[in-house]
């Protein structure tokens, strides 16, 4: 077994990693070494941050939007190009909050479709190519909404706990093929999901519920991701780890 983290010549995707949690852990891959293929929604965005990156960069920027099917076929041909995936997170999601009674069937599509759609196709294509490796780690972004739940969390919460439940099998179909797919369920992180999702008010009084006394950061979901998506993990599989300061315990 390793016994350090390092992304030499590992091939990772990271879908939306232009901000917040994404980014931090792209950010982290870079220094370990990784090849990485990043994908954000703002196709501007994107043309612009490969602009900055040297020609001989370990790591390029792809349009890709989840509720887009055009754009998701775009990206899997073109990672189609490259000889190997290594690892694919899974990061990319969105929230809508609404009583279930107010809940629009757009709202329901568009999150399920993010959430968990995106994961699936995704998945189902890298595990063709990490299926003839005999290599791979999928790590999924899911959230404490997975295991517990409070009001206008309906959809959320039934696209993360769908994103867990396909978590667990896909870990059974792929073990036989060493492929590790584990699910990290961040509570509440400093990012702009939860600035639009619950405002300033709303984040100093949750400050006082969770045991260690503050949100967390992008960073403290980072590590563990790491660790899943890494040759350390030599034993993890089909698991779903909280991230969340104590939360869920209280
Ligand atoms: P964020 O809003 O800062 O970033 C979300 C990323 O997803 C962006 O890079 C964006 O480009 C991408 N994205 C948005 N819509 C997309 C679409 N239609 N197609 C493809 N990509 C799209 O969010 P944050 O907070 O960094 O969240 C990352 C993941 O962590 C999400 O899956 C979220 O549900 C999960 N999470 C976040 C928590 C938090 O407190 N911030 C708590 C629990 C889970």
């Amino acid at each position: 077994m390793s016994m350090e983290i390092d992304f030499t010549g590992k091939v990772v995707i990271v879908t939306g990693a232009t901000r917040g949690i994404g980014k931090n852990i792209a950010e982290n891959l870079s220094v370990l070494g990784a090849t990485l293929l990043l994908t954000g929604t703002d196709k501007n965005q994107i043309k612009a941050m490969n602009k900055r990156l040297r020609c001989d960069s370990r790591t390029k920027y792809f349009y890709l939007d989840l509720l887009n099917d055009k754009s998701i076929r775009e990206f899997l041909s073109d990672i189609k190009s490259y000889d190997k995936i290594d690892v694919c997170i899974n990061n990319a999601g969105i929230n809508r909050i609404n009583y279930i009674y107010n809940i629009s069937t757009k709202d329901w599509d568009e999150v399920i479709r993010v959430n968990l759609r995106g994961p699936f196709i995704l998945s189902k294509e890298v595990a063709n190519i990490m299926k003839k490796n005999r290599y791979g780690r999928i790590v999924n972004i899911a959230s404490i909404f997975s295991v517990i739940t409070r009001e206008k969390r309906a959809v959320y919460t039934a696209a993360k706990a769908g994103l867990v439940g396909l978590t667990k099998t896909t870990a059974i179909d792929l073990a036989p093929y060493n492929i590790l797919v584990n699910s990290v369920s961040p509570g509440f992180i400093t990012t702009d999901l939860t600035k639009n999702i619950l405002g300033k008010r709303e984040m100093t009084r949750l400050k006082s519920s969770i045991p260690l006394g503050r949100l967390g950061a992008p960073e403290d979901v980072a590590g563990i991701v790491l660790f899943l998506s890494s040759d350390m993990n030599s034993y993890i599989t089909g698991q779903n780890i909280i991230v969340d300061g104590g939360y869920v315990n209280i």
